[in-house]
């Protein structure tokens, strides 16, 4: 009885439940396999080499759900809608970025309870990003 010290479990970071660094490194990997194929969310990335905004995603979402700092160490505060107001984020936009989310969580096997909370995140996030009408 009683093998696992009071209080070890609640203290796990979501980051840390849904196995760390290899599981965002993941999620973020398909999300840009499937960007680096769409015709509308592909010419919006700036950059040719979308690597970069690869890390930025996968940092960011690491340290939202617990994990290491690093994002704002380099980059500071998120301020996300700030950061998305250079690029058209309309309805379109967003659905075709949610659509490439669902492809990457569903890729991700993990356990319903846990997936709920990470697409629950997403969605919201995805559609507080919205700054233009279609
Ligand atoms: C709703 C549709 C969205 C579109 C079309 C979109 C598009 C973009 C684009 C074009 C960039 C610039 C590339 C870059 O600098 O990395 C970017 C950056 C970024 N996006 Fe999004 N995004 C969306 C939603 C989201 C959501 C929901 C999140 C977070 C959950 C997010 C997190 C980020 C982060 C962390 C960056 C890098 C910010 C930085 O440090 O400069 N985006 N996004």
């Amino acid at each position: 009885m009683n093998k696992i010290p009071r209080g070890t479990l609640q203290e796990q970071t979501f980051y840390e439940q849904v196995g760390g660094e290899e599981t965002f490194r993941r999620l973020v990997h398909r999300f840009y396999q499937g960007v680096a194929e769409d015709p509308l969310l592909r010419p919006m990335y700036p950059e040719e080499d979308l690597g970069p905004a690869e890390e930025r995603l996968a940092l960011f979402l690491m340290q939202y759900w617990g994990g290491p700092r690093t994002y704002s160490d380099g980059r500071g505060h998120p301020r996300l809608r700030m950061r998305h107001a250079p690029f058209t984020v309309d309805r379109a936009a967003h659905d075709a970025w949610v659509r490439h989310m669902r492809d990457a969580v569903d890729s991700l096997g993990l356990p319903e309870e846990h997936e709920t909370q990470l697409w629950n995140y997403l969605t919201y996030a995805a559609a507080s990003m919205i700054n233009a009408a279609d």
